[in-house]
Order: C-alpha cells, then structure tokens, then sequence
C-alpha cells in the first residue's frame, strides 16, 4: 500500500508540476495560441538527412495479451514501412500506473514520445489537449476517410472545440464480469444479472470453500472498478454522467448505497488481494481458485491470448450487476504530440492503428473491440461479436478508473479514497471524502 502510494503521489507532483509549467483547465491556452495549427510542422519536427526514419510508441502495454496486440500492430506496420524504424517504449503498469507519470516528466521536459497511449475523454481533453500539447488531427482524419469509419460518439470523445486530437484503436468494455465456466457449472450456478442474483451466487461459492470475487488492488484503480460499476448499476446510464457533471453529489444517497454494495462486494475477495495486479487476480479465476473477476475485457485478451482459454468454454462472461444495458467506455487512442522528432513517421503509423487491417490484428489478441464500425468481425472470438453487437444496442457511458469521466487529478483522488475503503468499509468516510474530491477537482461547484 505504501509503494501505491508513493506512486501515486509522485504521479500527483509530476502532473502538477507540468500543468503548473503549460497551464491548465480554464487558463489553457486556445489551440491556435498553442500553434496547434493543422499539420503545423517545423523543420527540426523532420529527421534530418540522414538520419533513420522512427517513430516512438508510448504505452503501458508490456505483457498479459496487451503486448501481444500491440507486437501485431508493430509488425504490420514494419512490414508496410521497413525504412521505420519502432522503438517501442512500453513502461510496465496496469491502466498506466507508472507510464503516465513518465510521460508527464517528457511531456515537462519538452521530450515528447512519438505518440502515445492515452484515454479518449477528459484524460485526453482536459489534460494534453487543454494544455496545448497535442496537434490536430482533421486532416488526417479527412484524408483517410475515417469521419464516417468511427462512431460518432467516439470521435467526440477524441475532440475538443471541433478539433480531432487522437486516433482511437480499440473499444474496451468496463463493465464485465468474467467467471470461470466450471465453477459456475459444478455448483450449479448461473452468472448473476442483479445485485441480489451476485450476492446469493457469492454466498453459494464462499460455503464451498472457493474465492467468489478475485480482486488485485495493488494498483487500486481495480478496487475502482469495482466501485464504478456498482455506481452504474444503482444510478444507471443518465445519472451515472451525471457524477461528472457535478449535477448528482458524490455523497448523495445513491452514491452511499453504491458503496454499501462495494463493500458488501469486497467480503467475497481473495485474502491476498492488496499483493495482486490486475492479471494475478483474473488468473485465479482461469485456475478455479476464484469464480469471478470484475474487470475490463483486457482480461479476456489475457485469458485468450496469453493462457490460450476459450470464450464460452473455459470462461464466460455477464454484464456487472443491473448494467446489461450500459456499455463502460474504454477507449486507447494515439495522437501527434507537438514538437515531436519525426511527425511524418508517426502519421504513418496513425493511418495503420486507424485503419481496419490494423484495428483487426491488434483488438482480438487485445480483448477490446474495433474501433471502427466496418471492421471485419469474422475476426472476432464469440465474446468480441457479442460485445460488437452490445455496443451498437447499449448506453455508452464513460470510464471514470480510465479516464473518460473525469479530469486525472479526481481520478488518483477516488483511487486514493478506495485504497482505503477496501481495507476499513467506511461508507460515510467515503463518501465525504469523494464529495471533497468532486468539489476540490471543479467537477461540482
Ligand atoms: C487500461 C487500458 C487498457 C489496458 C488496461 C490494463 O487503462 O485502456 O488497454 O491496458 O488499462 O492495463
């Protein structure tokens, strides 16, 4: 616990040491007083002669299927472009747990990557793009005919003031319990669809002497997870948002009983659970020690790709309590930092994550969906064509744990309040401190 925090406090100082630096919020410079001009290119952004093409991909993408996908896409795109050279500058960490406070310190130090990995919503918009950090994309977006290619609800999330800042290459659905299929079948379980459903199927596993929900909260933005879908499911879809807008306070009585049903859920988790990541957690319930976890569909790529278990046989999966309705969004995207080395290169390599070759090599090793809409879904598993068709029928919502919802300073805030409330369940302690939170943020005034 002691290492989360000294992580996350120095991710707090790195960010408000660059946003102190460029400015932020309110005081952001407009785009065209950031020079963010389309297509803006200095000649030092160029190689110079001589000097190797490359383009530098930063991500947190480092192993469980999540290298895998991103090793698929590299090696399309070495083949389309072997006069590139990749560097692949992966940081290791689950949702970006120490890659973003690397990048901040580049970003600071005027060392930007050639593109990274960030979230499609506030992470994107209210951080580098308010901060006059990132390049439009409009053209790009034009010129590979890609305005019609992505949902309408996406491109908004990769926007701001009509401006495109990043290419979407994947959906990620947030809201998913996984469980083990042999587990549930042997004790004669079905996969719960209510609160009440999970908690009677919980008791029925803890009586049997097995794990009813895996949870490694080592990285405590897991432990959000969990809380943000049991807040989906007892305010639903329209006054989940409302969270964000500040127009629902974060210690009303919905929020309280959001936390008493995360608290309820926190006594079926594994003893070990503040030592596991998010992948020691999933692969307890690949082995059978525990049912179900609570995780976004990366966790599906991992038990796919990496552990080689089948969607439907070995594992299946349901929406989060009183959310089948609702898709949580989750969405990687790749934009053009400014004042990078070789924006050519990375262009390039934007017009291969965007397109559907590269969309469907990367999504059905990486567990996520297309970004696209006219990818070719034959390529998909029959958890990706379910969750492709959820998507189209389903309330999108965004994810606060990465990102979408909300500025990253509230986001570390909440990860901070659930560090602690996993270990002492004090719902009005919580709630008052994410009420704090939402108010010190600007969320709510
Ligand atoms: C998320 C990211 C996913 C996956 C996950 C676990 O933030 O969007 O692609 O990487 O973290 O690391």
């Amino acid at each position: 616990m002691r290492k989360n925090m000294l992580v996350m406090l120095s991710l707090i100082c790195m960010m408000s040491l660059f946003l102190a630096a460029c400015g932020s919020g309110s005081d952001a410079k407009p785009p065209e007083a950031a020079g963010q001009e389309e297509g803006r290119q200095t000649d030092a952004d160029k190689p110079s002669s001589g000097e190797k093409k490359s383009v530098e991909i930063f991500s947190w993408w480092t192993g469980a299927g999540e290298e895998a996908g991103l090793l698929g896409l590299i090696k399309l795109f070495n083949e389309k472009h072997p006069d590139i050279e990749v560097i692949n500058a992966a940081v290791a960490g689950g949702a970006g747990t120490n890659a973003k406070a690397v990048l901040a310190s580049r970003m600071q130090g005027g060392d930007p990557p050639g593109t990274f990995q960030v979230h499609g919503g506030a992470e994107l918009n209210t951080g580098w793009v308010a901060a006059g950090k990132m390049e439009g994309l409009n053209e790009l977006f034009a010129s590979e005919g890609w305005m019609d290619k992505f949902p309408q609800d996406l491109i908004e999330m990769v926007s701001e003031g009509g401006a495109i800042y990043s290419v979407p290459v994947n959906i990620h659905r947030g809201n998913v319990i996984f469980y083990n299929k042999k587990v549930f079948d042997d004790n004669g379980l079905t996969p719960p669809a209510t609160f009440d459903d999970f908690f009677q199927a919980a008791d029925a596993l803890k009586e049997k002497g097995i794990t009813p929900l895996a949870l490694g909260d080592k990285e405590p933005w897991t432990a959000t997870m969990v809380f943000e879908a049991a807040l989906l499911g007892v305010l639903g879809p329209e006054d989940f948002k409302k969270l964000y807008t500040g127009e629902i306070a974060f210690d009303d009585a919905r929020v309280k009983d959001a936390l008493e049903k995360t608290k309820h859920m926190f006594s079926y988790i594994n003893d070990d659970h503040a030592a596991r990541n998010w992948q020691d957690a999933a692969q307890l319930v690949a082995n059978g020690q525990a049912a179900m976890n609570i995780m976004g569909d990366w966790a599906k790529g991992y038990f796919t790709t990496d552990l080689r278990m089948q969607a439907n046989v070995d594992f299946g999966w349901i929406a989060t309590p009183n959310s089948g309705d609702s898709f949580m969004v989750i969405t990687d995207t790749f934009g053009l930092p400014q004042n990078v080395k070789d924006a050519d290169s990375v262009k390039e390599w934007l017009k291969v994550l965007g397109s559907v070759e590269g969309q469907d090599v990367f999504n059905p090793l990486k567990g996520s969906i297309p970004a696209r809409i006219d990818a070719d879904a034959s390529k998909y598993d029959a958890y990706g064509q379910a969750t492709i068709e959820d998507f189209k029928k389903s309330s999108l919502v965004p994810s606060l744990a990465h990102g979408s919802a909300a500025p990253e300073g509230f986001v570390t805030q909440v990860n901070q309040v659930m560090t602690i409330f996993v270990t002492n369940g004090d719902v009005e302690q919580a709630a008052r401190s994410l009420r704090d939170a939402q108010l010190s943020s600007g969320i709510a005034k």
